[in-house]
C-alpha cells in the first residue's frame, strides 16, 4: 500500500531545497513509515555484537515489474532469502542520484517449496500507484529496518495511446521457453534491446521496449534443485525484468505442486488474478494493443485444472474477447499469447499416425496411445475423415479444446489407463456439468472463438523452434485480401506464430555442433501448407546442425493498422532472421472482415511469394552496426 501520497512527497522534496532545519534524513522519515525507520538504524546491544553471529541482510534478489491492473500502477516483486519488510521507494527519475521521495509498502509472502528440502524464500509485491503516462521512475526495494536495499533501477511507465500515436511504435519482446543454463545468448541480446549495448541507449525511451511477454516454460525449471534453479533464474532476467514490465503466462514446466512457483514469484494483473486465476489467464490494453494471457496448460493436467476451471477460464475468455471487439475504435489489435501452439510445421496425415510413428521410433507400445487418444476424441478416424494433413494431437488438443491429459504417459510409455481413464472421467465430469447448466460444456473451441472475435496475432513456445505462419483456419491457409511471403494485408483468420527457442537444454548450441542451424522458407517437402518461415528444429543430433535461439520483437504503429513482427538470433549473434507485416484496415470478427472483403474465404495451398528481398540479412541494432557481414539462410 502506498504510505503518502504523490501530492505530498513532492511538498516535501520542496522542503529539502528550501527549509534548513529538516535534514534530507529527516524530511525522507516523513515521507515514509518506513523510510523513518530505514533512518533509525538499530542500536545493536553488546551482548548480540560479542555473542551471536549476524543474520545474513535479506538482501532483495530477482526485481522484476509488471503492468498493473490500472494504467497508472505498476507491480515489483522481488524475493529474500529471510523474512523482510516489503518497501519500494521511488520519484521520477532526475539522472539517478534523486533523494527517492514517494515511498510505496508492500505485502511479504513465505513461500515453501515442495521439493524435498522444503524450502521457504519470501516473495514481495509492491505496487506503484499514480504513475503518470510514459514517465521516467527510478526505484529501489528493500527492508528499511535491516536498511538490505536493491540496487537503484528504473523504467518508463505504460504509456498513453495518444503517447503511442504521436511516438515510436509500442514495442513488444515476444520469447518463450527460456532456460536457466541455455539462454545467456537470449538474454544478452534483450538486455541490450533495453539499454543498448553498454548501456549507451539507457535513457533513450525511443530505444527501449515497452514489455516483455515470456509465454511459459522458465528456467527449466523454477522448481528444479528445490527451487534454486528459479532463484538464479529471476536473478538471470533482473537486468531485464526490473526496466522492462515482465508479463508471463504459464507452461507445462510450471506445473510442479500445482505451478505454486509460476503463481508465487509472478503478479500478473487483473480482476482477481492473485486470488482467482492466479496469474494464469488475465487481459490489458498497452496503446493499440488488447494483450491477452490464456492458459494452454489446461487441457493436459487433470489433475490442477478440473472440468469446472476450464469452463471459468473458457467464459472469461469469450467474454474479454467479445468485449475487446467491442472497444476496437480504442484498441484495434487483439493479441492473444499462451504456451502451446495450435500449428506446426510439419504436417501429417492424421495426428493418430503422426503420433504411431512416433511411439514406433522410440519403441513404444502403440496401440494403447491410439487407444487413449480415440477415447478422447483425437482418433484418425474421428476427427479426420478426409484425412488431410495435420499437426500433432497436442496441437489439435489445444486448437479444438480438447482435455488430453497423458502428456507424460504418452511420453514415458505407461500408456493405456490415461487415455481411457482420464478422458472417460473429465468428459463425464463435464457432461454431469452439462446437465446443471447449459453453460457447461466437454470441449472448448479456442480456435472458434479467435476466428468468431477477430484475434489478431496468438504467439506460443513450447516447440522449441521460431515458425511464422499464414493465416490459418481448421487446418487450412486461410489467406487474405493479399497475403504473401512478406506482408499479411487484411488477412481471413488469425495469424500464428511460434517464438519458442529462447533456450532450452534439450538443444545443443554450436560449440558441440558445427553445422549452422536449418533455417529458412517452408520449401521443404513436408511443410505445412500455412508454414511460412521456420528456424531451429531437430533433430539437431542427426543432422549435427546447431540450435537457433532467438526471440521476437512486434512493432504496433499507434494508428492499429499495422504491425511488423522481427525474429533474431543468438546463434548469429543478433541477426534478424526474419520479418513481415500484417496490416489490416478493418479489425473486427472474421466472417465481418471477410463479408467487407467482398469475397468468401479463401484455402490456398500455398501463398505466393512476391518479394524478390530475403531475410536473413538484416542485423538489429548494436549487432548490426557492428557487423556488416551478411548470413545467408541456412539450407533447410
Ligand atoms: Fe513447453
Amino acid at each position: 500500500m502506498r504510505t503518502t501520497t504523490r501530492a505530498a512527497a513532492v511538498l516535501f522534496a520542496a522542503l529539502l531545497a528550501v527549509a534548513s532545519a529538516p535534514t534530507p534524513c529527516a524530511a525522507l522519515a516523513r515521507a515514509s513509515r518506513g523510510a523513518t525507520a530505514a533512518l533509525s538504524p538499530r542500536s545493536p546491544t553488546t551482548s548480540t555484537i560479542s555473542k551471536k553471529k549476524p543474520r545474513p541482510l535479506p538482501v532483495p534478489s530477482g526485481v522484476h515489474i509488471a503492468l498493473g491492473a490500472n494504467d497508472d500502477e505498476m507491480t515489483i516483486t522481488w524475493q529474500t532469502s529471510s523474512s523482510a519488510g516489503s518497501v519500494v521507494q521511488y520519484a521520477p527519475f532526475g539522472g539517478g542520484n534523486e533523494e527517492l521521495v514517494l515511498s510505496a509498502t508492500g505485502e511479504e509472502r513465505a513461500f515453501v517449496d515442495g521439493g524435498n528440502a522444503s524450502g521457504t524464500r519470501f516473495i514481495h509485491h509492491a505496487t506503484l500507484r499514480e504513475l503518470r503516462p510514459g514517465e521516467k521512475i527510478a526505484y529501489r526495494v528493500g527492508d528499511p529496518v535491516s536498511r538490505a536495499w536493491s540496487e537503484r533501477f528504473w523504467f518508463f511507465h505504460k504509456r498513453s495511446p495518444e503517447q503511442i500515436r504521436a511516438g515510436p511504435p509500442l514495442r513488444m519482446i515476444a520469447v518463450c521457453d527460456v532456460g536457466h543454463s541455455d539462454s545467456t545468448g537470449v538474454l544478452d541480446l534483450v538486455r541490450a534491446e533495453v539499454h543498448g549495448v553498454d548501456g549507451a541507449d539507457a535513457d533513450v525511451a525511443e530505444a527501449r521496449p515497452d514489455l516483455l511477454v515470456h509465454c511459459g516454460d522458465f528456467a527449466y525449471d523454477l522448481d528444479s534443485r528445490d527451487g534454486r534453479t528459479g532463484d538464479r533464474y529471476m536473478d538471470d532476467i533482473q537486468p531485464i525484468a526490473a526496466y522492462v514490465p515482465y508479463m508471463v503466462s504459464p507452461g507445462n514446466h510450471e506445473r510442479a505442486y500445482n505451478f505454486s512457483h509460476y503463481k508465487a514469484r509472478f503478479r500478473m494483473p487483473g480482476v482477481g488474478a492473485e486470488t482467482e486465476t492466479q496469474n494464469h489467464y488475465y487481459s490489458l490494453d498497452i496503446g493499440p494493443v488488447h494483450l491477452v494471457a490464456w492458459n494452454s496448460e489446461v487441457f493436459f493436467w487433470g489433475e490442477y485444472f478440473d472440468a469446472a476451471y476450464v469452463n471459468k477460464m473458457y467464459d472469461w475468455l469469450e467474454a474479454d474477447l467479445a468485449a475487446a471487439n467491442a472497444n476496437r475504435a480504442k484498441t484495434p489489435w487483439i493479441v492473444v499469447h499462451g504456451h502451446r501452439p495450435m500449428y506446426c510445421a510439419k504436417a501429417t496425415k492424421g495426428y493418430a499416425y503422426a503420433a504411431e510413428e512416433e511411439s514406433r521410433r522410440r519403441g513404444w507400445f502403440t496401440r494403447a496411445i491410439t487407444s487413449g487418444k480415440r477415447a478422447l476424441g483425437l482418433g484418425k478416424k474421428h476427427n479426420h475423415a478426409d484425412d488431410k494433413p495435420t499437426c500433432s494431437w497436442t496441437n489439435e488438443a489445444v486448437r479444438r479444446g480438447i482435455p488430453s491429459w497423458c502428456e507424460d504417459e504418452y511420453r514415458d510409455g505407461a500408456l493405456g489407463a490415461c487415455g481411457a481413464r482420464e478422458a472417460t472421467e473429465f468428459l463425464g465430469e463435464a457432461s454431469a456439468s452439462a446437465s446443471a447448466s447449459e453453460s457447461q460444456r466437454s470441449i472448448f473451441p479456442i480456435e472458434e472463438l479467435f476466428y468468431d472475435h477477430g484475434v489478431d496475432l496468438h504467439f506460443n513456445g513450447h516447440e522449441h523452434d521460431y515458425v511464422r505462419y499464414y493465416p490459418a483456419y481448421r487446418d487450412e491457409v486461410a489467406g487474405g485480401e493479399n497475403v504473401t511471403f512478406e506482408r499479411y494485408v487484411n488477412p481471413h483468420a488469425t495469424v500464428h506464430i511460434t517464438t519458442g527457442s529462447g533456450g532450452n537444454d534439450e538443444m545443443d548450441s554450436g560449440a558441440k555442433f558445427p553445422n549452422p542451424p536449418s533455417r529458412g522458407r517452408c520449401t521443404h517437402d513436408d511443410a505445412a501448407a500455412w508454414c511460412a518461415f521456420q528456424s531451429g528444429w531437430g533433430p539437431k543430433k542427426k543432422s549435427g546442425r546447431s540450435a537457433d535461439f532467438t526471440y521476437g520483437v512486434v512493432s504496433f504503429d499507434g494508428d492499429g493498422t499495422s504491425l511488423e513482427w522481427r525474429q533474431y538470433s543468438a546463434y548469429d549473434k543478433g541477426l534478424e532472421i526474419d520479418r513481415f507485416r500484417i496490416e489490416t484496415s478493418a479489425h473486427g470478427p472474421f466472417k465481418d472482415r471477410i463479408r467487407r472483403g467482398g469475397g468468401r474465404r479463401s484455402t490456398r495451398r500455398r501463398v505466393p511469394e512476391t518479394s524478390s528481398s530475403q531475410p536473413g540479412t538484416r542485423e538489429r541494432g548494436e549487432a548490426a552496426r557492428r557487423r556488416s557481414r551478411s548470413i545467408p539462410q541456412h539450407a533447410l
